[in-house]
């Protein structure tokens, strides 16, 4: 099997890096890149207000998540990635591309909390952005926040992202943001 959001669509991408300023762009894996109960611990404190998970996963769920996702990403319709600072080595965050329709590709990510306000969402989208610009065949990623949720609203719109009408299931907003400019 291929992958098909990929202008290039055997492309490895648990070889892929990306590189900003600051940070380290990697696939998930389960196998030792970071410490995976810091991953479940700051992935429940970023999201302690629910806008990005509808429910804070344990360990297991989310052990079991991030493993199922690495050995998707060999066949499947994401590129998850860990968010590694440079000068600490330390796990920041997770950003990630996710296509659970045939036409169209997600966009997401979360910062640790003792790490916001420091633009480090700004830096790593437009690197991501621009990596998708490059491999993903879609014109566009969807971003989808709660409107109460200012710092993703803002983030959209750095982005030029474009409110749509439409709504999630869970009655988010969505923007697209153009990977034709
Ligand atoms: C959304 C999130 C990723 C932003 O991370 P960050 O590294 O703090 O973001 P940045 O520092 O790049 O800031 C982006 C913009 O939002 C603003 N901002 C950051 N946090 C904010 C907050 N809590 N309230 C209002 N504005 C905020 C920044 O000032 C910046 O705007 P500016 O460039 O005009 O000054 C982070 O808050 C997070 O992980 N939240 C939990 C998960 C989540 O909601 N993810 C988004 C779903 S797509």
């Amino acid at each position: 099997m291929t992958l098909s959001f990929l202008k290039n669509p055997h492309l490895d991408l648990l070889s892929e890096k990306i590189e900003t300023e600051r940070c380290i762009i990697v696939p998930f894996s389960v196998h030792g890149r970071v410490d995976m109960h810091e991953v479940q611990r700051e992935f429940c404190k970023a999201n302690k207000n629910l806008f990005i998970n509808p429910f804070l996963p344990t360990y297991e769920e989310e052990y079991e998540f991030i493993k199922n996702i690495e050995e998707g990403m060999k066949t499947g319709n994401s590129f998850e990635n860990f968010i590694i600072e440079k000068e600490t080595e330390k796990l920041i965050g997770a950003v990630g591309l996710n296509s659970p329709e045939e036409t169209t590709m997600n966009i997401g990510l979360w910062i640790r909390e003792d790490k916001h306000w420091k633009w480090y969402a700004t830096e790593v989208y437009t690197a991501v952005i621009e990596w998708a610009k490059k491999n993903v065949k879609h014109t566009y990623l969807k971003h989808s926040t709660n409107p109460e949720n200012l710092a993703s609203v803002k983030l959209a719109l750095k982005f030029w992202g474009i409110l749509q009408d439409e709504k999630t299931d869970r009655g988010h907003s969505i923007y697209h943001i153009s990977l034709s400019v």
